[in-house]
């Protein structure tokens, strides 16, 4: 597939199915993506992992949601006799509507942690709600890092004195991440902007950073609400 057809915005996209899979359409390319920490610990750069072949052709890709595939990142039928509950509780609204604003000397960040991801990036070097607020060239620098490192989109950040926000540039893929700090599996890594779709054929809002949950315990379905951290989820990936 040539990468004129991967970056098309009406080829790729994803539906979420009643109860089932995530339905992956367009072949983006879906890469295992560790997590990995800094001297201190905390969560710090992306490192790739194994990546999966995709399928050829129009048929989508299906992808578990439920947490419990024999064959993670694919759904192997499972939620069927688990008789998975995947009912979606999340909002239409834009991310930015309820999202809490922390304005600093030079930046503000913006953040709705309706989508936290229990990712840690904004943890490392002090705490980025700090960061910001300090409003050195040095805090300035690493608040910037740790928004865009902030897979859910929870955390936005914008120069004052201008309404866009800031954002890293990303490709249109999805990584299926891994959180070895707490030894256990994240959810999918939805970057570039592509359309999820719920179940019901209503789109939410297209962001350039979003996390699907597929360990199934989400309470803000279909978007992950770090309780992957709490059950301890591991996918099995790893164990193959
Ligand atoms: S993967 Fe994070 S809540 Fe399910």
């Amino acid at each position: 597939m040539s990468e004129d057809k991967r970056n098309n915005p009406e080829e790729i996209y994803i539906k979420v199915t009643k109860d089932g899979p995530y339905l992956v359409y367009g072949n983006p390319k879906i890469t295992q993506e560790y997590i990995a920490t800094n001297e201190h610990g905390t969560s710090w750069e992306y490192e790739k992992g194994k990546e999966c072949s995709v399928q050829e052709g129009d048929t989508p890709v299906a992808l578990c949601r439920c947490g419990h595939s024999s064959n993670p990142p694919f759904c192997d039928g499972s939620h069927i006799h688990k008789h998975f509950d995947g009912t979606e509780t999340a909002s239409h609204e834009p991310i930015l509507k309820n999202a809490k604003a922390y304005e600093g000397p030079n930046y503000t960040l913006l953040d709705n942690d309706k989508y936290c991801a229990f990712a840690r990036f904004c943890d490392a070097y002090g705490q980025v709600w700090k960061l910001v607020m300090d409003g050195e060239k040095f805090t300035d620098k690493l608040a910037v890092r740790e928004a865009f490192r902030c897979p859910a989109g929870r955390l936005m950040i914008k120069k004052n004195g201008s309404e866009e926000i800031l954002e890293p540039e990303l490709e249109k893929s999805i990584g299926v991440l891994e959180d070895t700090a707490i030894q256990c599996s994240g959810p999918l890594y939805i970057k570039g902007g592509i359309r999820v779709e719920g179940e019901d054929g209503q789109s939410y809002e297209i962001r350039n950073r979003q996390t699907l949950c597929r360990c199934g315990h989400s309470g803000n379905k279909p978007f992950c609400d770090g309780s992957h951290a709490a059950y301890k989820y591991k996918d099995g990936w790893d164990d193959e």
